[in-house]
């Protein structure tokens, strides 16, 4: 599962991950995050920047894809200033900005001044080699930037193969074993196959768990 894998699925419009409405997980949980600046890796296009925006949050997002990131301000109608950092674009407009090129290579810059994270569908995009090296700059990150007590939100999902992602499925004891030496873990919510109607089909009868999490840097 390599950047070419998530280059082409934006080129040729398989984005089914892509809701056209603020996740219901995000809407639920986030309003009690005192305003701040959120950073959203591996954001797409997400309509969650939006709706985060709108809160009043200043937003910063990580993707890959350009045609993820163009689609993203063209779609909105939101005018952007690009500026380029080596193999990453900076995306610039009020209160969002992206930056488009790999989660590894982003400086970090990117996440100076960030008070929470929002990861949907972030995570369990990743194989398991690339989810451990994901959490761990996380953790990187976010020890040196972020003030302690800083939240991160994450929504996994669980079910029984581990061999049909993405979205790949990620147990709870995973989320401990990734995180749980530089975090409290707690579990905000857990619900079987409602939210998931964007599901693969390949998916079809099969039972999902969706998990949100809240973790807080100890
Ligand atoms: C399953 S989608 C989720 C997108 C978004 N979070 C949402 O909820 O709609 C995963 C996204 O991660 C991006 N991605 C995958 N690997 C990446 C990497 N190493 N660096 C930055 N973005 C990446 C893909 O292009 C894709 O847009």
């Amino acid at each position: 599962m390599d950047s070419q894998y998530w280059k082409e699925k934006w080129e040729t419009g398989d984005t089914l991950f892509h809701l056209d409405r603020p996740h219901e997980q995000l809407v639920r949980h986030f309003p009690h995050v005192p305003n701040g600046k959120v950073m959203v890796p591996l954001c797409g296009k997400s309509n969650d920047l939006l709706w985060l925006r709108a809160q009043g949050h200043e937003v910063v997002g990580i993707e890959l894809s350009s045609v993820a990131c163009e689609a993203f301000f063209r779609e909105n109608k939101i005018s952007c200033e690009r500026v380029t950092h080596g193999s990453v674009v900076k995306y610039e407009s009020d209160g969002i900005t992206l930056w488009c090129g790999n989660y590894f290579e982003v400086p970090a810059s990117a996440w100076r001044g960030c008070t929470s994270v929002y990861d949907r569908a972030a995570l369990i995009a990743l194989p398991e080699d690339l989810r451990r090296k994901y959490a761990h700059h996380m953790i990187g990150m976010w020890r040196e930037q972020a003030p302690q007590g800083s939240p991160i939100f994450l929504i996994t999902v669980e079910y029984a193969s581990e061999t049909m992602g993405p979205p790949f499925s990620v147990s709870e004891d995973e989320i401990r074993t990734l995180y749980g030496a530089a975090f409290e873990i707690q579990k905000l919510n857990e619900q079987r196959e409602q939210s998931l109607s964007q599901r693969p089909p390949k998916f079809t009868g099969i039972e999902v768990i969706e998990r949100v999490h809240r973790l807080t840097r100890k």
